[in-house]
């Protein structure tokens, strides 16, 4: 199986994150069930074995889904970066989630820049291995990504940064673009920081949605997948919403101009980082 071909083909999809979830079982049952195929955790989530847990019972449960159609993210911590240590790391996950190979592994963040580079030898080597199917990294700049062209090793399938209507991150997307590496948006929402934005309501009833099916679809539409997180079932519900409409390219071109390089966590930026 090729999960490049059959999960995960670079093009954008609604992901499902589980950062700090008190009862991630349910929540990631719940958006599995409304079509999500993307569930985003990592190793400093501690909950990699409760969402593959999720995954398999719904894989049992019903009839015409498998394995292989979801992908688990999970990502290597700065505390383990360098190359025996993801290495472990990969191999500590392996047995959390009891499968033969992990589906897709994210460097967390480019913190250390001499081990970063070793971390994504590791990755590759990984995956030559067979033992990690997809390999990408999270919260690279342009500068984070150019070592890694510079190196001349194979290049991220994924970059998963803060990423919103609020914060375009075009410069990026145009790397990305033309690297062949694929955006994943984290705090798609503002972590709920601007769903009261004027004219993010006026779209929003414009286009009959929530605020939130506005802002997912805005990713969505520029080939990004947005990772939301929410607690609450009827709001996964909500937000899975934004999988079946449509907008007009001149009102996303108008959202480009919202950009006020909006981050929703400040003491969480690694993106600037050398
Ligand atoms: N790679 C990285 O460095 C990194 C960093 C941050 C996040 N992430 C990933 O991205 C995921 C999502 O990020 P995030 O939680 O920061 O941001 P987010 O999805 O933008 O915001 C989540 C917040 O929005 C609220 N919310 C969700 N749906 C809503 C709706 N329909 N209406 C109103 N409020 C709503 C949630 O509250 P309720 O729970 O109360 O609904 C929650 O407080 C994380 O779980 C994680 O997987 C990755």
């Amino acid at each position: 199986m090729n999960l490049s071909k059959d999960a995960f083909d670079g093009h954008s999809q609604l992901g499902f994150g589980v950062y700090l979830l008190k009862d991630c079982y349910k929540q990631v049952y719940t958006a599995l069930s409304l079509g999500i195929r993307l569930i985003d955790s990592a190793i400093s989530y501690r909950n990699e074995r409760e969402c593959e847990r999720a995954i398999q019972d719904f894989c049992r449960n019903s009839l015409d889904v498998k394995r292989d159609e979801i992908i688990l993210v999970t990502k290597i911590p700065d505390s383990m970066q360098g190359f025996e240590r993801t290495w472990k790391a990969i191999l500590q996950s392996l047995r959390r989630v009891d499968r033969p190979f992990l589906d897709m592994v994210l460097i967390h963040s480019p913190k250390w820049p001499e081990r970063r580079l070793e971390s994504w030898r590791a990755l590759v080597e990984l995956k030559k291995e067979g033992i990690v199917r997809e390999i990408g990294v999270s919260n690279y700049n342009v500068h984070h990504l150019e070592e890694i062209v510079a190196s001349k090793l194979p290049l991220p399938a994924v970059n998963q940064i803060e990423l919103s209507a609020f914060n375009s991150r075009i410069e990026i997307q145009e790397y990305c673009s033309n690297h062949g590496i694929s955006l994943m948006a984290f705090s798609p929402l503002t972590i709920g920081q601007r769903l009261d934005d004027v004219r993010l309501l006026d779209l929003a009833a414009k286009y009959k949605r929530t605020p939130s099916q506005i802002l997912l679809r805005y990713c969505l539409e520029r080939n990004i997948s947005p990772i939301f997180k929410s607690e609450k079932l009827d709001r996964i519900h909500e937000n899975a919403g934004c999988m079946d409409f449509q907008m007009n390219s001149q009102d996303l071109a108008w959202m480009t101009t919202w950009d006020e390089e909006f981050v929703s966590k400040p003491s969480w930026n690694p993106i600037i980082l050398p």
